[in-house]
């Protein structure tokens, strides 16, 4: 068996619950394939309020020795908002340039969406990671003051797009082969056009893959009308963080929502999160549902080119759903019920 180097951050809140539970559903999925040499992490909030560190340079480089990054969730309400979402989160993504989020919804049977009439549900959002108006450029002069002057200035590279945008036509390949890019091109004329070209050029090497485009307001409606019409989305930072929470809502919540922050290039570590967050108000109580984190460690595995595990791991997710949808189960129990169906 191959022995594989994984970074752990559990984070903030139910993070430390349910990062637990994906180990051990990644260990028996792969038993006598791979072995996990973990490297844990103490980052996140407990950590910055006892000794102030955020994520000291010498961490960020050993999380860069590792093969994979599994992470819980990052958000505490006793932080000032912003602190950890940039300071680590963030960093993390731009330092270990994870360009692509990937955000797959699927509708599993047993699940009850919100909408009436769902229908087959199963589209990847394809979600740029380092650009856009998550970098952090621009800033507030004559703070507090009734003239003050706020800027966050959105950076869209040519070569950042285009890798985006050719990771979704990639992904296209192996799925149903249509790819929509969400923007806002009536408004943002600049970045919006460019991203067009580039879909459009970068289209016209996948001749079996069509494309259309959709301003993003109009997808948040779509999203909700007819969902199964999408295969790949691709869009940038903020739009993407926005309709893939969306996404999560219409598939039965965020609950079941995975993600990966992808660095394609395998230059860097990627990392593997459930899309929801620390859920302060059930920490602790051991009720959290892993099933979200679960799946981020098959996408983990799948990264590895375990895809085997990962498949199983992704069927017996989607057995335990079926069966057990809608009861109240503890964070064990859920772990236990998949483990048994792996
Ligand atoms: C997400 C989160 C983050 C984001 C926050 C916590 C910085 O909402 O992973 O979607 O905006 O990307
Ligand atoms: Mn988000």
């Amino acid at each position: 068996a191959k022995t594989y180097d994984i970074a752990v951050i559990p984070g903030d809140g139910i993070g430390k619950e349910i990062v637990p539970v994906a180990q051990q559903v990644m260990e028996k999925a792969t038993e006598g394939v791979a072995d996990f040499r973990y490297d844990d992490f103490d980052l996140g909030a407990d950590r910055y309020l006892r000794d102030g560190a955020i994520l000291p340079d010498d961490e960020l480089e050993r999380i860069k020795g590792n093969d994979a990054i599994l992470l819980g969730a990052i958000g505490d309400p006793r932080v000032k908002a912003g602190v950890l979402e940039r300071g680590l989160l963030l960093r993390m993504r731009f330092d270990l340039d994870q360009y692509v989020n990937l955000r797959p919804s699927k509708l599993y049977r047993g699940v009850t969406s919100p909408l009436a009439d769902p229908g087959d549900i199963d589209f990847v959002v394809v979600r740029e990671g380092t650009e856009g108006l998550y970098c952090g450029a621009g800033g507030a002069v004559r703070r507090g003051t009734p003239h003050e002057v706020a800027t966050e200035v959105s950076i869209n590279t040519a070569f950042g797009v285009e890798r985006v945008v050719r990771y979704a036509f990639e992904l296209a390949m192996k799925r149903r082969r249509h790819v929509t890019l969400v923007h806002k091109k009536n408004v943002l004329v600049n970045a919006g056009d460019m991203w067009q070209r580039i879909v459009d050029r970068v289209g016209e090497e996948y001749p079996q893959v069509t494309h259309d485009y959709q301003h993003v307001d109009a997808a948040t409606i779509f999203l909700v009308t007819e969902p199964s019409r999408f295969d790949v989305i691709v869009t940038d930072n903020l739009f993407g963080d926005i309709i893939t929470d969306e996404a999560g809502s219409v598939v039965g919540g965020v609950g079941y929502s995975a993600s990966g922050c992808i660095n394609a290039s395998k230059e860097y570590p990627s990392m593997f999160e459930p899309i929801h967050g620390s859920a302060p108000d059930i920490a602790g109580q051991g009720i959290a549902n892993p099933t979200a984190a679960v799946l981020s460690a098959a996408m983990l595995l799948r990264h590895l080119d375990l895809d085997e595990a990962a498949e199983r791991i992704e069927r017996a997710v989607e057995s335990d759903i079926e069966a057990n949808a809608g009861i109240d189960r503890s964070t064990q129990e859920v772990g236990r019920d998949i483990l048994s169906r792996l």
